[in-house]
């Protein structure tokens, strides 16, 4: 970390949580705290807790949580220093600039590398485009009506006939061969030793949602193959999380998002006006894109290729958007192959009636269907009708189904008692009607194991000193940190208790000692564990006083078993089993 910890300190103090967090989610107060739907997974109801006492957020469904570096890590994706800096701008604190020398670089961590050194490809390949021995390729690109300004804006670039400019380039600019390699522009063999990966191709460099180059896609200029070349994936590549366009889509400001097959046709619809396209990466549409949409749309209107394959494609995603939770609609492209196309030929306007008229991904999915069937058969057709009640089954509640089976029974001339029936009969057969997909969740997955309620115990103590510091006097002479047998929360609880003994309490700021998103979120379910509501004072005395027995014996244990392996172990057994007697003997009390 750059930053020194004051610093750090003083910019999350700044930045209220509450007030950040609201920017992105929609927070309502429940009690001492803020709910909301999780951003980071797929629910309906509110499991999202953000709390301003603790400056923290927590969620109950999947377990995402730390403080408010850690959501703007993790909703940004970015890196702790990039959180700092935004955060700091927002509240006006003024940091140092960093000097980058050769020592900041190599401590700034792979990740930034790898991000540096596709910039700075995409500087050259920019910049070759732009010059003599990019003719070609300006010239294909202006041949597909693109504007220089479009150009500008996706970045596109050249890469040229040479075969090893771009490594010697990166070279010079001090990038080492292995971080050339490892980012996927270049590669290694005994005949030509390192030669670009990228080579005579016009190049469009892929962005993540915060307009950093994370890899590129380069296309022949005719009809060569492979089309594409893509960059690998590597540790900021991840294609099933990311989304061409999407850079601009996010601040479209529709309650849509049009998905497209391919990057040009990204670029022809932004030209044309719609600033709201994206496409996933040379592979196809996942779940976590879809999750990734999810933050910015409600709906997305699919403008796939209308031949064989597209229309494979888009029966795909719209299962993926339905178990997402988005509204699915298909875009009709005809006569026309894909958006590119039709844009080219017919124009915007003609495309905003298209997207008006886009269809029900329910009715899509059927007339799809129907193609297969050969309805003056009448066996045939019977069959038709059941893979409708097959289909109409999916809908688990009463009132959509109902008026799908209306909709539909108009549509195809089925007598709409009977499509009833047969939905019914096939309800029974299968077990009516598709379970109620649940968010996977982290904590829900969890076996009872007796490591699992060993830990469980540790986490409860501490979140019950967070919420109340007073009790930390209680306990202090039975529970130090050594007693937290999982290394992360040892450290937790030594920052905690370090506070506490001088009148400290400041949680939030102990996320910050973990630069990891994923340590980040484990310490913030440290101080989120579930407490029981206990009513009375006794119950409560009870139960805190189990929670530190079985605490103290778990760490009791634990060092019994390390005697010999470790030195601490002996003094550790031997002050357990000392408090241990004195806190079967001791009530612990709650009054002040
Ligand atoms: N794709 C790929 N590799 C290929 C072909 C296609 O990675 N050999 C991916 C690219 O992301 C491409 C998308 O699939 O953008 C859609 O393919 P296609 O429709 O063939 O390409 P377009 O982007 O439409 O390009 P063009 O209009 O130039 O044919
Ligand atoms: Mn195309």
């Amino acid at each position: 970390m750059y930053y020194p910890d004051e610093l750090v300190e003083e910019v999350r103090m700044k930045n209220d949580i509450v007030d950040v967090i609201s920017g992105y989610v929609r927070l309502q107060k429940k009690g001492a705290n803020h709910f909301g739907l999780c951003p980071f997974h797929n629910e309906k109801s509110p499991s999202f807790s953000v709390s301003g006492g603790k400056q923290m957020y927590y969620c109950f469904g999947c377990g995402a949580g730390g403080n408010v570096f850690t959501f703007i890590m993790n909703y940004e994706n970015y890196t702790f220093g990039e959180a700092v800096k935004m955060l700091a701008d927002r509240a006006g604190v003024n940091l140092p600039e960093v000097e980058y020398s050769e020592e900041m670089r190599k401590k700034e961590g792979h990740r930034s590398r790898l991000l540096e050194v596709n910039k700075e490809a995409a500087k050259y390949f920019y910049y070759q485009l732009r010059s003599k021995q990019g003719e070609a390729g300006y010239r294909y690109l202006a041949g597909r009506a693109l504007s220089k300004e479009t150009m500008q804006k996706f970045g596109l670039g050249f890469a040229n006939v040479s075969g090893s400019d771009l490594v010697q380039y990166l070279r010079s600019k001090g990038y080492a061969d292995e971080l050339i390699q490892e980012a996927g522009l270049a590669g290694f063999n005994e005949k030509y030793g390192m030669h670009d990966k990228f080579w005579n191709r016009v190049m469009f460099p892929i962005q993540d949602i915060n307009h950093r180059v994370i890899g590129f896609g380069g296309r022949v200029m005719g009809d060569g193959k492979p089309k594409y070349l893509n960059s690998p994936e590597t540790m900021i590549f991840d294609k099933s999380r990311n989304l061409y366009g999407l850079n601009f889509a996010r601040t479209a400001r529709q309650n849509h998002v049009i998905l497209c097959e391919g990057y040009m046709d990204v670029i022809a619809m932004h030209q044309a006006g719609f600033g709201q396209a994206v496409a996933s990466l040379g592979t196809s549409f996942t779940s976590g894109q879809a999750n990734l949409l999810k933050r910015y749309a409600k709906e997305v209107l699919l403008a796939y290729d209308s031949d064989g394959a597209g229309v494979k494609a888009a029966l795909r995603a719209i299962g993926i958007l339905k178990e997402t939770g988005l509204g699915g609609k298909v875009i009709n492209m005809e006569p026309y192959k894909d958006p590119d196309e039709f844009i080219k030929n017919l124009g915007t306007e003609a495309f905003q009636e298209r997207l008006a008229q886009a269809e029900n991904s329910f009715f899509f999915e059927i007339r799809m269907m129907e193609r297969e069937y050969d309805l003056k058969d009448p066996e045939s057709k019977t069959a038709f009708h059941r893979e409708i009640a097959r289909k109409l089954c999916c809908f688990s509640e009463e009132v959509e189904r109902e008026n799908y089976v209306q909709a539909v029974a108009e549509r195809y001339h089925i007598g709409a008692d009977n499509l009833r029936k047969l939905v019914v009969s096939y309800a029974a057969q299968t077990g009516l009607v598709s379970p109620v997909v649940r968010p996977k969740s982290g904590l829900a997955s969890k076996k009872n194991t007796p490591e699992e309620n060993q830990k469980k115990s540790q986490r409860l103590l501490i979140t019950w000193i967070t919420e109340e510091p007073g009790i930390y006097q209680k306990i202090a002479k039975y529970i130090t940190p050594e007693d937290f047998t999982e290394e992360l929360y040892r450290k937790v609880a030594d920052r905690l208790f370090e506070g506490l003994s001088r009148g400290e309490y400041n949680p939030a700021a102990i996320i910050s000692m973990f630069a990891d998103e994923e340590e980040q979120r484990e310490a913030a379910a440290l101080f989120n564990t579930k407490l029981t509501e206990l009513s009375t004072k006794q119950e409560r005395e009870k139960a805190l006083h189990d929670i530190v027995y079985t605490v103290k014996k778990n760490s009791y244990e634990y060092y019994s078993k390390r005697i010999g392996a470790d030195v601490n172990a002996v003094n550790q057994v031997i002050a357990g089993k000392k408090a241990l007697e004195e806190l079967s003997k001791t009530h612990i009390s709650l009054d002040e």
